[in-house]
């Protein structure tokens, strides 16, 4: 059983807040769903893009040492020999006599099952890569790899990228995409999965700057996630002991996050060194070096590496942003997520159900629906409508009354203190996009006055 962190979000509520809201679901829950694998319901798909997108604009689009790629997920065998995966990705395992359950050997206590108490067998390696083949022939010879790790598509693609870039030292290569481990300890929500994502940079820069461009790289990385509303308090940087790093890095620092379940990785930061392109040259046969117009000399480039989980930063956004106020209501659960990852930006909201309010509701919700994810909604009371979009992080509420009608004027409700202002409706749109972006809420457009909420 994994301890409860005090003070921290309980996993099972955030689970079932998933569930209920759609934002993710267990993979194929009508068979009974399939260990460690999850699916991304309607807000889920819309907050993991908007994560996604967010790391996008961060690491490619506002800086111009930076490009993207996406690589195959099948790829050559070869690859996974010379990246060390086909000897060395793997975790001791031991098997229960009795029950016949698999455990890694590092997670058993006392050496006995811890299922069944049954007596264990001697620790075997299990490779984590899941095999597959490819065309007509299940044999030896076509055998193919999901790939564990989008890294290797990037490294295999170093020469493609420089010759029809022309970039220079320092640059790097920025892929998202899907990777695959069949995890033997899996658990903990989407923390652990066997099919996830991930957001991977590789940053090639000339042997002996390695050490200033990985801090760099750590500050950049440990900064997005505060930026996009972290609490400074819920991250660390945990450095790797030399018994731990990996066979390729020279350094490794961890960006870890409280989760519920108390301080786990949610991304890694790597001194790859020249490891991988020389891997990749001598098992390809291809001069993967890089021509050094400076010295005139053929280099090969030292790698950081920036390796995030799209999953594991969807968790940790949630958790983060997971709140509960009581009020005479009862209970009001709120999602305080930053305005860039909530799925709903603003939800449009006629005071209720009457026939007049219809008209200009919709004419609202259809504009401002060009611009952003937004929601109609007219079931049920007012207040409950609220307590709807504030349980799925959504920032704005947009109320259309019957004084609208006379004055074009509508209501903005904001989710974290549930201030109110009042605003032109000619006005609406920028006054959204500005408060999106991050204006005081109590700043006014023209025509604006505060509404609701202000007193104090
Ligand atoms: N290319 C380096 C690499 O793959 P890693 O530490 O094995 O390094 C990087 O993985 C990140 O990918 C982790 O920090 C984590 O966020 C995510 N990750 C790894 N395995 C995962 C899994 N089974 N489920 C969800 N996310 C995972």
């Amino acid at each position: 059983m994994v301890e409860q962190i005090p003070g921290k979000v309980d996993m099972d509520k955030l689970v079932s807040l998933c569930k209920r809201r759609g934002y993710i679901f267990p993979s194929s829950e009508i068979y009974g769903g399939l260990g460690a694998c999850y699916d991304y319901g309607p807000l889920g798909v819309e907050l993991k893009n908007n994560v996604k997108n967010a790391w996008w604009k961060a690491v490619v689009q506002d800086r111009d040492d930076m490009v993207g790629l996406d690589a195959s997920i099948l790829m050559h065998p070869q690859t996974w020999v010379a990246s060390g995966h086909v000897e060395g990705f793997a975790d001791p395992l031991v098997e229960c006599k009795q029950c016949h359950q698999r455990w890694r050997a590092d997670h058993v206590k006392n050496g006995k099952c811890p299922a069944c108490g049954g007596e264990l067998t001697q620790p075997r390696m299990f490779n984590l890569m899941f095999k597959t083949f490819v065309g007509p022939v299940e044999d030896e010879a076509s055998v193919v790899y999901l790939r564990p790790e989008t890294a290797q598509g990037i490294f295999v693609n170093f020469e493609n990228v420089l010759n029809s870039t022309r970039k220079k030292l320092p640059f790097g290569i920025a892929q998202v995409g899907k990777a695959f481990r069949n995890e033997i300890t899996t658990g903990n929500f989407i923390f652990r999965m066997r099919e996830f994502e991930q957001m991977e940079v590789e940053y090639f820069v000339r042997p002996g700057t390695d050490e200033q461009w990985f801090k760099h790289w750590v500050d950049e990385r440990f900064n997005w996630y505060i930026n996009l509303g972290i609490k400074r308090e819920n991250l660390r940087l945990r450095q790797h002991a030399k018994d731990e790093l990996a066979h390729y890095a020279r350094d490794c620092y961890d960006i870890e996050y409280l989760f519920p379940m108390g301080w786990s990785e949610l991304e890694g930061i790597a001194n790859r060194t020249d490891f991988d392109l020389k891997q990749h040259s001598k098992y390809s046969g291809k001069d993967l070096s890089y021509f050094d117009e400076e010295t005139k000399e053929h280099i090969i480039p030292y790698v950081i590496e920036p390796s995030a989980g799209v999953d594991r930063s969807v968790l940790a956004f949630l958790t983060d942003a997971y709140d509960e106020e009581k009020d005479k209501e009862g209970l009001r659960v709120i999602l305080r997520l930053h305005p860039d990852l909530a799925p709903i930006k603003a939800a449009v909201l006629p005071l209720s159900r009457n026939e007049a309010l219809l008209p200009l509701s919709k004419e609202v919700y259809n504009s401002l629906r060009k611009c952003w994810m937004v929601q109609y909604d007219d079931a049920q009371s007012i207040g409950r409508r609220y307590r709807r979009q504030d349980e799925i992080g959504t920032p704005f509420c947009i109320t259309i009354d019957f004084q609208s009608l006379e004055d074009k004027q509508v209501t903005i409700r904001e989710r974290d203190k549930m201030r109110q202002i009042r605003v032109p409706i000619e006005v609406l749109e920028a006054t959204l996009d500005a408060k999106l972006n991050g204006e005081p809420f109590e700043e006014l457009p023209p025509g604006g006055k505060k509404w609701l909420g202000f007193e104090e």
